[in-house]
């Protein structure tokens, strides 16, 4: 009897410690009740985690907290938390939590996952000056001796070849995308059957996969001595990954053509050299491996992003041929069928900078990128965030761009909410329009990003009329859930408009 009480009283200690640990009053956000061990991890479904946080945000408010495992972790949602977070108090929220997988993609070298420091600060500079310095010939047009028109043409030339019968764009524009980036960042541009390109899209597929999953790992630490398969796997794709990237990179230091460079890796070698002469004392900083880690980065952080931003573009255009008439409408006008549209004629094109804006607001393809977190003890809303807290605004981007008391009609494509009366692009205001984050942590590849979504989506609609085959559903709007909300393979006939 004695003895049974005795377990009594050490179960009553034993739920009153959890219960303190998790919810002593802290002034933290409001949550949900978290469960011994797991906390709220059971609350986040792997395929629907933004849209299982939009429910947990109707019921405890705008900003809230979980447990995952025993880590703390604070949602914000609503133009007002999630400007302070990425903008009033920018450099309190910029930081990077660690997580297991990241460490096994980046060894800590990578301008994403790296948290908020000197060396973060650095590297992110100098990989910001080696693209803007890339952007500037990018304006023109020019990528390399091999342009990012050259790898546009050869997509429209791929579409034009499969004379109007349905095929899966969505593998055609990823290809594209992937060998813009390559033409970027190594200065040459894979022939699409070589079977390093292959490999090479297979890696950063996986790899990208892997991230957007996560692991168990990442919520339970103290279960990373078991050799589970998902993070052998991760070493594995990484360290091919490393091996190509790396020889190519000393391909690059060899030639040493920083006073004349062809692509960004060179520019990266010149700037970190720049940096160096103007002050010795960050020598040895930066070292190869960031440098390879960087150009890893480009394709990680730039292909899924920018190949599905240009699907759901075309998917929405199947979806609404009204809007994809009006975008013939205004290429017409502008352009001449003898010419392919450049970024000059951006100006001139409104309505379709409004498709692609309104594309980036719909589909907030990052809905799920990486977490913030806090850099010292701080309040949000007016609640306590102690240093340390992750935070996830970007799953909170999704329902900012679609919050009903922000957007007339949220779910519905409509190009024209960024017009003004005379037809004028009306760009959106930043508290509500952030599909590329903002403050510190802002994403690195916007510029060159919008270029090659303008350039592509003029091109392609200048040259063809999307259409669904006929007898054929619709295609899903449904996203493949992962760090990248991308939509899922569609097939379109593509009928050439100035066929003769
Ligand atoms: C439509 C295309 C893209 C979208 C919507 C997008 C969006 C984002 C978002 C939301 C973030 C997270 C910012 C944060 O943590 O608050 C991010 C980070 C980042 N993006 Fe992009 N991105 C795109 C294309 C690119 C491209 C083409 C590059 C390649 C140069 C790139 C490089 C990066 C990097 C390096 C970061 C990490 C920045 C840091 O942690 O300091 N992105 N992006």
């Amino acid at each position: 009897m004695i003895e049974e009480l005795l377990w009594l009283i050490l179960a009553v200690i034993l739920v009153t410690l959890v219960i303190n640990r998790f919810t002593a009053n802290r002034n933290l956000p409001p949550g949900p009740f978290p469960f011994p061990i797991i906390g709220n991890a059971h609350k986040l479904a792997a395929d629907s985690r933004h849209l299982d946080l939009m429910e947990l945000e109707k019921q405890y408010g705008k900003v809230f907290r979980l447990y995952l495992g025993s880590k703390l972790v604070v949602v914000a949602s609503g133009a007002s938390a999630i400007k302070e977070v990425l903008v009033t108090k920018s450099a309190e929220f910029a930081g990077r939590p660690s997580l297991y997988s990241s460490e096994v993609y980046a060894q800590g070298k990578a301008i994403t996952f790296v948290d908020y420091s000197s060396e973060w600060r650095l590297h992110r500079k100098l990989a910001a000056s080696a693209i803007k310095t890339y952007n500037t010939d990018l304006n023109t047009g020019k990528v390399n001796e091999f342009s990012l028109h050259d790898e546009v043409d050869l997509l429209l030339k791929r579409v034009r070849s499969r004379s109007g019968q349905p095929h899966d764009i969505t593998k055609e524009i990823r290809l594209a995308v992937m060998n813009v980036i390559c033409a970027l960042v190594f200065g040459s541009r894979y022939e699409l059957d070589d079977p390093e390109f292959t490999k090479f899209m297979e890696i950063n597929d996986t790899i990208l996969n892997m991230l957007a999953a996560g692991s168990v790992v990442d919520v339970f630490p103290w279960l990373r001595f078991i050799p589970f398969k998902s993070i052998q796997n991760l070493k594995e794709k990484c360290s091919a990954r490393n091996e190509i990237i790396s020889r190519i990179y000393r391909q690059h230091v060899d030639a040493w053509r920083v006073d004349n460079p062809q692509d960004l890796t060179d520019t990266l070698l010149k700037t970190k050299k720049q940096a160096e002469d103007e002050d010795s004392s960050i020598k040895g900083f930066l070292t190869d491996q960031h440098l390879i880690m960087t150009m890893g980065e480009v394709f990680i952080a730039g292909v899924e992003t920018t190949a599905s931003t240009l699907c759901w573009a075309l998917l929405y255009l199947i979806h609404n041929p009204v809007v994809q008439q009006r975008l013939h409408q205004e290429l017409d006008q502008v352009i001449s069928p003898d010419r392919l549209p450049e970024l000059e004629d951006k100006k001139n094109l409104p309505y379709l900078e409004a498709t692609i804006t309104e594309t980036l607001r719909l589909s907030s393809i990052a809905a799920l990128s990486v977490p913030h977190k806090t850099t010292v003890d701080t309040t949000l809303q007016g609640y306590s965030i102690p240093k340390g807290t992750t935070v996830l605004t970007k799953c909170n981007l999704w329902s900012l761009h679609h919050d009903p008391e922000i957007w007339d009609d949220p779910d519905a494509f409509r190009p024209e909410r960024f017009l003004d009366e005379e037809g004028n692009f009306l760009p959106p205001k930043a508290d509500r329009f952030l599909p590329f984050s903002a403050g510190r942590r802002v994403c690195l590849g916007e510029s060159l990003a919008r270029i090659e979504l303008f350039l592509v989506l003029a091109r392609l609609l200048h040259s063809f009329k999307f259409e669904n085959p006929a007898g054929c559903n619709l295609p899903t709007l449904e996203p493949i859930t992962g760090v990248v909300l991308m939509p899922r393979p569609f097939s379109v006939c593509a009928i050439d408009r100035h066929a003769v």
